[in-house]
């Protein structure tokens, strides 16, 4: 008689934006990960410490979340722009890009925090069945302190503040050496516009 030997289950494509995403191995040789789930993650780290890689350690395992879209904001460019393909929108180094941006994304926010206060939830998880959206940014005080003006430096910090203080519970974390990230659903062929119902996907807003 032979026994067939099934291997262990290897996580595979497509990730979930709700599991942990793997960062890199600790001095025992174990993995590590990190949850992104409702939280916001900020990097911190000397010049040439490594931020912008772990950052987009994060961004590929959004990437490769089948419920999850991206919005990429980064004033250099190169660290996010091999993403800028599989995102949903890419902001280079333009102050009143990354402002519009923020803008429709704080409206997304509020149109979520509506539903939710509809149907007696209070925040986004995997069983609600929603797409998240993972905001991040790289080169944060490019736009908070360097490029603009200062109504506009001030307009982006608020709009960014916002995003990682109220976002979380809405599915929309914000991610970045000093950044963070968020989730929302893009409209999709076949939605209709009938009241929206728990295990719905959230009808949302044009980000592109
Ligand atoms: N875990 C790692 N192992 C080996 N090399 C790494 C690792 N993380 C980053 N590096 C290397 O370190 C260098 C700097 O990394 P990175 O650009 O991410 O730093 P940074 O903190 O974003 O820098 P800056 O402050 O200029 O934005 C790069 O050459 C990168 O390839
Ligand atoms: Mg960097």
């Amino acid at each position: 008689m032979t026994a067939t030997l099934i291997p262990p289950a290897v996580p595979v494509f497509p990730f979930s934006i709700f599991d942990p995403a793997h960062v890199g191995m600790d001095e025992y040789g174990d993995q590590v990960n990190i949850s992104l789930a409702e939280k916001n993650i900020l990097v911190g780290g000397e010049p040439g410490g490594g931020k912008s890689v772990a950052l987009n350690l994060l961004v590929a395992h959004a990437a490769l979340s089948a419920d999850c879209t991206l919005i990429l904001i980064d004033g250099k460019r190169v660290e996010l722009g091999p993403w800028r393909a599989c995102a949903d929108t890419f902001v280079g180094p333009s102050i009143d890009d990354a402002i519009s941006v923020f803008r429709i994304l704080q409206a997304e926010m509020n149109q979520r925090y509506d539903m939710l206060l509809d149907y007696g939830l209070r925040k986004i998880t995997r069983d609600t069945g929603h797409d998240a959206r993972l905001i991040a940014i790289d080169e944060y005080a490019y736009f908070s302190a360097t490029v603009g003006t200062k109504p506009q430096q001030a307009e982006f910090s608020a709009l960014s503040r916002d995003l990682v203080a109220r976002g979380r519970a809405a599915a929309m974390p914000v991610v970045g050496w000093l950044l963070w990230r968020w989730l929302v659903r893009t409209p999709r062929p076949g939605d209709s516009h009938r009241p929206w119902r728990r295990g719905d996907a959230v009808p949302d807003g044009p980000i592109r």
